[in-house]
């Protein structure tokens, strides 16, 4: 598969880039993050839930192919930048690191949801929302290929995660879009 969703590029800079304030989503559930505990943003764009972690005290590690909307964040301390491209079908770029929080946020790449919930330390929480199918009628993404099937964010924490919010709904804001989202807590060590 390849992303040929061009125009994701396009939504960064109408409406998900940098300028934009954390998903109201993201806000509601960050607080299910363990307090200081290190959160990674995955796809982080312009990084704008990294940043937030980050004035609420969290360590970040934030992960794009493209990481020039993070350069100001270089070399800030607890701030970790990695350069990957996550959908070579390549290693895991974060090993077997866990984290306390795992934000993604408006990217889907498939083959990697086993890995993305891997990545959710015991104790912490992962902070899911993006595009679902049927979102094609309100324009990009279009591509089956980055568009959520029905419960799939359940199908991939189901398991591993005790869910604590849902939903599969239209939204309004930033523009008409039709998203699934997640918030959900893996299980304490021990
Ligand atoms: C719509 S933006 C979302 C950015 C951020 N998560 C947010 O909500 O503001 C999608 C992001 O996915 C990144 N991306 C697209 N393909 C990627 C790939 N193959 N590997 C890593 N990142 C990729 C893009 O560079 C872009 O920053």
């Amino acid at each position: 598969m390849q992303r040929a969703d061009k125009p994701m590029r396009d939504i960064v800079k109408t409406g998900h880039g940098p300028g934009l304030p954390p998903s109201p989503w993201l806000l509601r559930f960050a607080g299910l993050v363990p307090a200081g505990g290190a959160v990674l943003d995955m796809a982080a764009g312009g990084g704008r839930h990294a940043r937030f972690f980050l004035d609420r005290g969290h360590p970040v590690v934030a992960v794009d192919r493209d990481v020039s909307g993070l350069a100001d964040l270089a070399g800030r301390p607890g701030v970790e930048i990695v350069q990957a491209d996550l959908e070579t079908g390549g290693p895991w770029p974060l090993g077997a690191r866990g984290f306390a929080g795992v934000a993604v946020a408006n990217y889907l790449w498939r083959p990697i949801l086993p890995a993305i919930v891997a990545a959710v330390a015991p104790g912490g929480a992962l902070i899911y929302e993006t595009f679902a199918l049927g979102n094609e009628r309100f324009g990009r993404p279009s591509n089956p290929d980055f568009l959520l099937r029905p419960g799939e964010l359940l199908d991939a924490v189901r398991g591993r995660l005790r869910v604590v919010a849902y939903e599969d709904v239209e939204i309004g804001e930033p523009r008409p879009a039709l998203v699934q989202r997640i918030a959900a807590l893996a299980p304490a060590a021990g």
